[in-house]
């Protein structure tokens, strides 16, 4: 069975962006792949440098938010980066094989400099976290990587990094992993930002409860050029009727094509159509809800759900690194 390795940072708790960028891919996936999801609790680090105790309640609810978009701990192995000493010392082997120039040109590093306004204030860590994940993927040889657009970058120097080693080795010790982009690569956030982000402060969480989530859409940006019902409203664009389009289940199309008609000419207020959204996104939520349920109050299983993770893993990683030093000729 071919692998498939992916994760999250647990900085904040998975919202709708997470879902159509990589959730549902895993989820999807779980029958045909053998699955490891990782959670980067060290990389975690980049953002939450100065309250660290955070991060584990953070990575309770990721893995509560992994379970309850209906990923089976029977099939999938969960693990902290943290837990696994192997992945340090493959990243500390990997950098010695990536330029200080190319670590600073990754477009998505680039971008978060920006976006998080970091301007030359970032750590060390920060720009070496891709070669981390390059590690997180390649400890357990992982083939297919589910994630969002924004992580393509990372992936071309995974790429890179084990072709590197390849070809210096002479063995095929790493395979070139390959992205799965979702089937919408950035979610458009509730207040018009063209991505949803933690930090953005414009996401509908997959724990956000049917009062929140209501909150949430009847306050969401539409268009903002129309200020009456009757004035023509613009549907392309819209996050109101992107949301829809995206998580209704197939039998209200025909509604929402009638809505999105009506929107267009001035048929139809923001407060009606809004309302429906809070309806549709309370039905996709509601198996959500119902699963973290089921796990939420059940600590002692979600320990040992990521115990039995850690231990599969740092033994496969463990003849990973074994066998990158010997193939580097290490003697020692
Ligand atoms: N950087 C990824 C994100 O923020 C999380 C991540 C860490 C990851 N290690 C990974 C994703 C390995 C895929 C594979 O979303």
């Amino acid at each position: 069975m071919k692998r498939i390795l992916t994760g999250d940072t647990p900085t904040g708790k998975l919202h709708l962006g997470h879902f159509v960028g990589t959730l549902e891919n895993r989820a999807k996936l779980q029958n045909e792949y053998e699955i490891f999801i990782l959670f980067a609790d060290t990389h975690a680090l980049t953002t939450l440098s100065s309250s660290p105790k955070l991060i584990a309640d953070y990575t309770r609810e990721v893995l509560l938010d992994n379970l309850s978009v209906g990923l089976d701990p029977k099939n999938v192995t969960f693990f902290a980066e943290s837990a696994i000493p192997q992945i340090y010392e493959i990243a500390a082997i990997f950098s010695m094989y990536v330029s200080h120039n190319r670590a600073l040109r990754n477009p998505t590093i680039k971008d978060e400099i920006i976006s998080k306004g970091l301007g030359d204030q970032f750590s060390l860590g920060f720009i070496n976290y891709p070669i981390y994940q390059a590690a997180d993927i390649l400890c357990v040889k992982g083939q297919l990587v589910p994630v969002g657009k924004d992580q393509e970058a990372h992936l071309e120097q995974t790429r890179e990094i084990a072709r590197e080693i390849n070809k210096l080795t002479g063995f095929d010790i790493f395979p070139e992993p390959q992205a799965l982009i979702g089937r919408v690569g950035k979610l458009v956030g509730t207040d018009g930002n063209p991505k949803m982000g933690k930090s953005l402060n414009n996401t509908i969480y997959l724990s956000d409860s049917k009062e929140e989530v209501e909150k949430k859409v009847m306050n969401m940006y539409t268009d903002p050029n129309r200020i009456h019902p009757t004035d023509p409203g613009k549907v392309e664009g819209n996050p109101v009727f992107i949301y829809l389009d995206n998580f209704s289940p197939g039998k209200d199309k025909d509604k929402i094509e009638e809505y999105k008609d009506k929107y267009r000419k001035g048929q139809v207020g923001d407060v009606e159509v809004k309302k429906f959204l809070v309806d549709v996104l309370n039905e996709f939520l509601g198996p959500i809800r119902e699963r973290r349920e089921t796990y939420k109050n059940k600590p002692d299983l979600l320990a040992s759900i990521l115990e039995e993770g850690n231990s599969k893993v740092r033994k496969i990683s463990t003849e990973t690194l074994e066998e990158l030093k010997q193939k580097l000729g290490f003697a020692f």
